[in-house]
């Protein structure tokens, strides 16, 4: 089988440095990608297209939380990770790993621009024993109807001349237990060949590798898992506007059905979907489904039950305000607290909070926000203040970071509106803590 007789370079090029790996792509992917890599002592060379992080990353300087520099420093001191700007090096790597944004257009199509540039970037550097590895979320066929095609422009066959096999990231910003070498990693290739050459790469850096029969299931893969988180979270957010018209504690609910051993996982309400993945990636399927005459509609209908909680999260802050303080949104003083889009990270990006201050702007209050991992809020033109609840009509609790005293928040503060039970059965039993 002619796949079988790929052999990876060794073609000598005495004065450049050679890499096990490059990583395309130095973000919340890419770099805890490159630490673990070179943790398990392979050579990492990183590529970004910002000069700010290529030398950042070079001093030893880590702009990813999950990748203190104090662990990053000593591996760039080794030689072991490098980062550049020059897509040259490229043919100095043995296996290219794809890193890259993978976001929505305004219209909510996927944007595959910012890959497409890259993979274009690629295949002028593509050589004989390449191996070349997706791992930014997509629809399924991506890698074989889109990567595949562009690098086979050069006349180098996948499968043939070089391996290509797409392997989805499930990294979680923030998360300590669970990391990118103890996160079981999921890989398909274009060929048998390629899925296991891409799966060497991984072994012994990641404790667990899964190997699919192809590209596709490990791009649903990752769909799946991040679609299973929405219409979950959908469905909570559901119960909990009906809990309120019932005057039921969706919360007390939600602990006591966790205490069934078997056969339920507790998800919470919240004020909206944020970060890179949850809020975007189940459109990806949604959008190629489509080609197939079938129309996604658990994913449509959660899109619509948590794009509306920003709006629900409004009209509960208007109430607590009427009550709480006499008077209306309008020129009320309001203090949101935390505003990255999940709790101990200081990511931002389509954090629920953006939009839940747009709307209470667009209602005529006065913004201010306090976060201790988000020092300034550039989409809303805002700087973090201090933590006084005493200076606002109402504060409201966005994202629940560890290590605010919610105990004092709730003691000090006119009216709360609590939209992450961060103030706990204390916070509910309370008359000023207004919760989902
Ligand atoms: N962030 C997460 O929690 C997470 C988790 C799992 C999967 N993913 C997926 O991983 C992929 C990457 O996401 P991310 O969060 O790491 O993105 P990111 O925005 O943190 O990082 C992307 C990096 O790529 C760089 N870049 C942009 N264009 C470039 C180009 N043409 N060449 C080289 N570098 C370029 C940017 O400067 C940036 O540093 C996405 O598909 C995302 O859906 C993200």
């Amino acid at each position: 089988m002619l796949e079988e007789t790929i052999e990876p370079q060794t073609e000598q090029e005495p004065k450049a440095r050679t890499w096990d790996a490059a990583v395309v792509g130095a973000g919340y992917v890419g770099v805890p990608l490159a630490h673990t890599l070179a943790s398990a002592g392979r050579s990492v060379l990183l590529i970004d297209v910002s000069e700010d992080v290529v030398h950042a990353l070079n001093r030893g300087e880590s702009h990813i939380m999950d990748v203190p520099s104090e662990e990053l420093g000593p591996l760039v001191e080794d030689g072991r990770i490098r980062a550049t700007a020059d897509y040259n090096e490229l043919r100095n790597a043995d296996a290219i790993l794809i890193a890259l944004p993978t976001p929505l257009s305004k219209q909510r199509e996927p944007d595959l621009s910012i890959l497409v540039d890259a993979v274009e970037q690629i295949a002028t550097r593509l050589r004989n024993g390449h191996l070349v590895i997706l791992e930014s979320t997509t629809y399924p066929r991506t890698t074989r109807e889109v990567v595949q095609p562009i690098l086979e422009r050069t006349g180098l066959k996948a499968g043939r001349d070089f391996h290509l096999a797409f392997s989805p990231e499930r990294v979680d910003p923030g998360n300590e237990t669970w990391t990118t070498q103890n996160v079981p990693k999921v890989v398909g290739g274009i060929t048998p060949a390629c899925t296991e050459r891409a799966a060497q790469l991984y072994e012994g850096a990641v404790k667990t590798v899964h190997r699919v029969s192809t590209p596709e299931a490990a791009e649903l893969t990752k769909l799946l898992e991040n679609i299973f988180r929405s219409v979950n979270i959908a469905l909570v957010n559901e119960l909990a506007q009906l809990c309120e018209r019932m005057e039921i504690d969706v919360w007390e609910v939600i602990e006591a059905a966790a205490t069934k051993p078997f056969g339920f996982m507790s998800f919470q309400p919240g004020p909206g979907l944020g970060g890179h993945c949850i809020p975007i990636d189940p459109f990806y399927l949604t959008w190629k489904a489509r080609e197939y005459d079938f129309y996604t509609e658990f994913i449509e209908l959660a899109g619509k039950v948590n794009e509306n909680m920003p709006y629900y999260c409004r009209s509960l802050i208007s109430q607590a305000l009427n009550h709480g303080r006499q008077r209306s949104l309008n020129g009320a003083k309001v203090l949101v607290v935390g505003v990255a889009y999940k709790a101990d990270i200081a990511d931002t990006r389509e954090s629920p909070a953006l939009k839940l201050i747009k709307l209470l702007r667009g209602a005529g209050a006065d913004i201010s926000y306090h976060d201790p991992f988000v020092p300034e809020l550039r989409e809303a033109s805002l700087k973090s203040v201090d933590l006084d609840p005493t200076a606002y009509d109402c504060v409201v609790i966005v994202t629940a970071h560890s290590h605010i005293d919610y105990t004092d928040l709730v003691e000090k503060a006119h009216v709360i509106v609590d939209l992450r039970n961060a103030t706990g059965p204390d916070g509910r039993r309370n008359d000023k803590v207004w919760t989902l």
